[in-house]
């Protein structure tokens, strides 16, 4: 399968110098040898060209970037999970036309994580991520130094980023992009499941530890993953999410992981012999979702949320000496004072005639439902619709920290690990959360910006369809 080497296709680029990023329709194959119509990042750097490149940058540093629209539409790239002003953020009011550029100058404000950027143009998102547009954008730190130096690890041979989708792909290997009010209301879902942008993925590994940062980029599907040897699920250690490396490793067996975010863990392949074949795959779960229950869901996919599958392969291919372990402790996250701080009741309610709302609102570009204080800390209580989907709620600029899950379904309390019902993948930094039908997750977030001025971010749902059909708002910090 494809990691990420030195150029090509996730080649890892350190944008030290300015540089230009184009998006723009290529020619790719979904299907081994059948050439199809696809979009990708393409980015020149000296005499090395880049697909959808895998940023790589220190905390500190500044990017500079030119994006030139190659495409037929207009689109933005939103930098998902870092803290920006909103000139650079990637607001869809600021999307351009095919032909046109936009420039991006902003320095690197947050903790090293696994962040990510995607296309933002009002309502052509989902298309556009489905077609291909989407990257990784992995910040260091002194943490991710630490964690390297005790594991002796490196980016792209044994700590690896990989993204995953699911597509629906013809006989003659065109994606097939339907829309209808069905697949509107509950996203597109693929039965052909990608990673790293290969389909039926696999990997030869070393009888050692592998730092896997994990992204789930598809437009509507919730995976469950688990390491299956034989029928037996190996035990992992989930280390890092959305805004970084947690406080502890946390074993598991199982983790969810929802649209838009991230799980960085750590699976040891010293138990296995070479020959050994360990399989990711998305174990069964209740989707949650009434309105897909009878089969009869009218989209060309054939693979339900919720069914169980498989993602990619890893061989175990050599045998190494290696006796490393695990540290105990990977960084420190000092919990946001809330004393004396707001609540702020957010409601997403069931749908009504197959639309989602936030709050009864639905995007306008004009319209700004939410102001908060700059500096202010709130605790913000999302509640979720007992007939509603799970929706992953995702804020631009700020990340957040999950205090509280309540009413949560059973496949939710069994991963739970705490009295506030939190998983593993709730701990630490985060800035999207999935909330599940009747379930309430409760969050603290602090407005901090250093940007001067009003500035305008957005609150939505990042199931792509959702967020096309209008579940999104605009917020502002004042
Ligand atoms: Cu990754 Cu506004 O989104
Ligand atoms: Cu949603």
């Amino acid at each position: 399968m494809n990691v990420p080497g030195d150029e090509g296709l996730m080649g890892i680029f350190n944008p030290d110098a300015p540089f230009l990023i184009s998006p723009k329709n290529v020619e790719m194959e979904f299907l081994p040898g059948k050439p199809a119509a696809g979009f990708q990042y393409e980015t020149i750097a000296g005499d090395r060209t880049y697909y959808n490149p895998v940023f790589r940058l220190i905390k500190g540093q500044q990017m500079e970037a030119t994006m030139a629209n190659e495409l037929d539409e207009e689109t933005i790239i939103h930098w998902h999970g870092l803290e920006i002003d909103s000139v650079n953020d990637g607001h869809p009011n600021n999307a351009v036309p095919g032909g046109e550029s936009y420039n991006y100058n902003f320095p690197i404000l947050n903790r090293g994580a696994t962040y990510w950027y995607h296309p933002h143009p009002d309502k052509l998102v989902g298309k556009q991520a489905y077609f291909g547009l989407g990257g990784f954008y992995i910040v260091e730190d002194e943490n991710d130094t630490a964690l390297r130096n005790a594991l002796d690890l490196s980016l792209g041979s044994t700590e690896i980023p990989l993204l995953i989708q699911d597509k629906n792909v013809d006989e003659s290997g065109q994606l097939i992009f339907e829309m209808n009010p069905m697949i509107q209301t509950i996203g597109v879902l693929g039965d052909k499941i990608f990673v790293n942008q290969t389909i039926k993925p696999f990997l030869d590994v070393e009888t050692r530890i592998y730092r896997l940062r994990f992204l789930n980029s598809s437009n509507s599907r919730t995976y469950k993953l688990a390491f299956l040897k034989g029928s037996e699920k190996m035990t992992f250690n989930i280390i890092g999410n959305d805004g970084g490396l947690l406080d502890v490793p946390y074993q598991a067996t199982e983790v969810f992981i929802g649209l838009a975010e991230r799980v960085d863990i750590l699976i040891d392949f010293r138990g296995s012999q070479v020959g050994d074949e360990v399989f990711l795959k998305s174990m069964a779960f209740d989707p949650m979702d009434p309105l897909t229950v009878d089969m009869d869901f009218n989209q060309p996919s054939t693979l339900m949320n919720g069914e169980e599958f498989y993602i990619m392969k890893f061989n175990v291919a050599a045998s190494t000496s290696y006796d490393r372990q695990i540290p105990p402790t990977l960084s420190t996250i000092e919990p946001i004072d809330t004393t004396g701080a707001g609540e702020r009741l957010i409601t997403l309610p069931n749908p009504i005639e197959g639309v989602w709302f936030i709050n009864n609102f639905r995007f306008n570009p004009e319209e700004v439902p939410i102001t908060v204080n700059r500096d202010s800390t709130e605790i913000w209580s999302i509640f979720n619709g007992p007939a509603a989907m799970p929706h992953p709620i995702h804020i631009h600029a700020v990340q957040f920290q999950i205090l509280e899950r309540t009413n949560s379904p059973q496949q939710v309390k069994d991963l739970a690990i705490d009295g506030a019902g939190r998983m593993p993948t709730d701990m630490g930094w985060k800035d999207v959360v999935l909330v599940w039908p009747g379930e309430t997750v409760r969050y603290a977030v602090k407005f901090s910006i250093p940007f001067e001025g009003e500035q305008l971010y957005l609150f939505h749902c990042h199931n792509l369809e959702h967020e096309d059909q209008g579940m999104m708002i605009n917020y502002s910090i004042l």
